[in-house]
């Protein structure tokens, strides 16, 4: 049946294990494979409609966005469109509960939660797997965001990029939970997209980036396996610093870091260092995640709001899949 209104929502996910670097830039296929965690707190709800005219309309916050959005988006449409014998134009409806472009994983759930409701709206009717690789040329992050608990993208090895798609690793139930410390949530100067293509350009650091990520990889799954959350965070906290040291070596070399967030490393150390588990990573902002046991959570955000009382820690439990709020 064809339906005239679709919303769904999909949560941000961290990458523990980071995506950083593409093989292919218009198929969105990753250099290394990657693995994240899903946040309950933080998500994106998005409503697809079919409109008149051969002009998709994209709305972001309740805010008409301007043509080079429109079109990103209109180029993502068009991979479900291409699909179906449905050929209209969409008016897409979306709303953040997550700052955007900041390094906080938007462009993550944006994208699930739009493929999602396309899937719906165009009466495609892919499973998640293949669904995950729609949503990947979207954003590569977004593929993950498919996924409750924790995820892994698996980079695949054909050209053609249908194996490179999101599997559920583990459901992530065994007290885990996730510290957002906003240092900054203002949109980035250089976006994750640039940031990874001069890095991949021009780093020579990258290729020991690509060598780690796949140890890196390995490790974490078993560590998970194993539900050892110790080993879980001390991968992750060395895996995200590998990401940035390889920005260092760029030319021009960048950083998404400011100094607040040495600051809040440095508190992260210090705090564990008092004997609660606690391991911190970041993506491509200045904000800073902790991954910690879910009963620490409260203790540890006392620390921080107390040490950082302008830059209030929010708590995120295990989020999960994407999925449809409402279908009319
Ligand atoms: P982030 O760290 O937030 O993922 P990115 O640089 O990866 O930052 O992506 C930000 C971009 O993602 C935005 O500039 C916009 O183009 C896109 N984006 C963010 N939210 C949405 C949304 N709800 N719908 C569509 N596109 C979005
Ligand atoms: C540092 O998925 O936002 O957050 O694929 O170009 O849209 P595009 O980039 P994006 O990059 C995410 C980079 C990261 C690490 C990660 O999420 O794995
Ligand atoms: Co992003």
């Amino acid at each position: 049946m064809k339906h005239s209104r679709v919303t769904a929502r999909a949560h941000t996910n961290i990458a523990l294990i980071k995506y950083w670097g593409k093989r292919d830039t218009t198929l969105f296929l990753p250099m290394n494979s990657s693995l994240s965690l899903t946040l309950d707190e933080f998500y994106t709800d998005t409503t697809v409609s079919f409109i008149d005219g051969d002009q998709d309309v994209f709305f972001l916050n309740g805010v008409e966005q301007p043509l080079e959005e429109c079109v990103k988006i209109s180029k993502f449409i068009e991979l479900f469109r291409t699909q179906s014998s449905i050929k209209s134009a969409v008016l897409v409806e979306s709303h953040n509960h997550v700052p955007t472009a900041a390094g906080l994983a938007s462009s993550a759930s944006a994208f699930a939660a739009l493929g999602t409701a396309l899937n719906e709206l165009f009466v495609l009717r892919m499973d998640k797997q293949t669904l995950s690789t729609f949503v990947r040329q979207g954003s590569g992050s977004a593929t993950r965001s498919i996924y409750g608990g924790f995820v892994e993208w698996q980079m695949g090895i054909e050209t053609d990029g249908s194996d490179s798609y999101a599997i559920k690793v583990d459901d992530a139930d065994w007290n885990i939970a996730m510290l957002t410390i906003p240092v900054n949530t203002r949109k980035k100067e250089i976006s994750s997209r640039e940031g990874m293509k001069l890095t991949v350009e021009t780093s020579p650091f990258y290729p020991a980036w690509v060598e780690q990520a796949g140890q890196d990889i390995k490790a974490i799954k078993q560590a998970i396996n194993n539900q050892d959350f110790i080993a879980l965070g001390e991968l992750t906290e060395a895996n995200g610093m590998k990401m940035h040291g390889t920005m260092l070596g760029a030319n021009p070399p960048f950083s998404y870091w400011e100094p607040l967030t040495v600051k809040v490393l440095q508190r992260i150390r210090e705090i564990r260092g008092q004997g609660i588990p606690c391991y911190y990573t970041m993506d491509a902002g200045p904000n800073v995640k902790v991954i910690c046991q879910a009963d620490k959570a409260d203790e540890i955000k006392k620390l921080l709001d107390q040490s950082f009382p302008d830059n209030t820690t929010i708590i995120s439990g295990v989020g999960k899949d994407a999925y449809l709020l409402s279908v009319e």
